[in-house]
């Protein structure tokens, strides 16, 4: 029995192939895209470093989140008036009496627009004084069930993506020994880098494993894309069909 290779493939079955790699590789770009557009915003320095992630997961310690939101990714949002304002505020004791007065007005007229129960910012609501609370505490990083939730959505997401990538990946000529170790690595990846999601709450340096574990994933889908796409349109073969 020969064992299945591009070489041997009918057309319809690489056009399947290759549409599910391009349409993977646009949805790869989006998750890339988000990922430069929030977390590394986080300590208001472009590009993504190792201290956005450690913000995201470990929280800034010496301050509170509402505080990190509005020197970070939101601060486009306030003049330096009204940061000024809140951040006082909060030094003040985040008291209610003062939040009708003077805080309130500036959330309505700023954040509300997306920080809404309706909109698609729900869970960070700061439309009244009880919600807005939830955010002047001293902000520890990512909360256990918003990691819960990111981690089995990415945990199944990319498993099922690395799974059938290999499954194409696995067509191509090359030698088994780099096929064994390619198919591997991406699961590895998945687990360093959500794993250490969790460990960088607490301790800094996993955040560092948080960066090589998302390179390696990147890495590996980009490398197995090229060589499942290359191979398959591209590589002289002996058998013709
Ligand atoms: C254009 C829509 C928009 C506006 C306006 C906006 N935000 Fe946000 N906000 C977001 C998005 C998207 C996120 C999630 C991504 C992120 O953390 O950067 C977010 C996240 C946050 C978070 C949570 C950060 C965390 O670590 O969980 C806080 C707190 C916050 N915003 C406060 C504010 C405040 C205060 C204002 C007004 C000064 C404001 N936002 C205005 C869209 C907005």
């Amino acid at each position: 029995m020969t064992e299945k290779r591009f070489s041997n493939c009918s057309v319809s079955e690489k056009l399947l192939h290759t549409s599910f790699i391009l349409i993977l590789g646009i949805g790869y770009l989006f998750a890339t895209f988000l990922i430069f557009y929030t977390v590394s915003k986080k300590d208001a320095k472009p590009g993504l470093s190792v201290e956005d992630i450690i913000i995201k997961y470990h929280g800034n310690r010496s301050g509170t989140k509402l505080e990190a939101a509005l020197t970070g990714g939101m601060n486009a949002y306030v003049s330096p008036e009204e940061l000024l304002s809140i951040v006082s505020w909060i030094h003040l004791g985040a008291k209610e009496s003062d939040f009708n007065k003077e805080i309130e007005p500036i959330l309505s007229a700023n954040c509300v627009g997306c920080h809404n129960p309706d909109g698609f910012m729900a869970y960070v609501n700061l439309t009244s004084y009880s919600n807005v609370k939830k955010f002047v505490k001293v902000d520890t990083g990512q909360s256990i069930g918003a990691l819960v939730r990111s981690s089995h959505i990415h945990l199944f997401g990319l498993s099922i993506i690395f799974y059938l990538l290999g499954r194409i990946f696995l067509l191509t000529e090359l030698p088994p020994l780099v096929k064994r170790i390619a198919v591997i690595i991406p699961f590895v990846a998945i687990f360093v880098d959500i794993g250490s999601w969790w460990f960088t709450r607490y301790a800094h340096v996993f955040a560092y494993l948080v960066l090589i574990g998302g390179a390696l994933m990147a890495l590996s889908f980009a490398f197995q894309s090229f060589m499942s796409l290359y191979q398959m349109w591209f590589m002289k073969t002996k058998t013709k069909n």
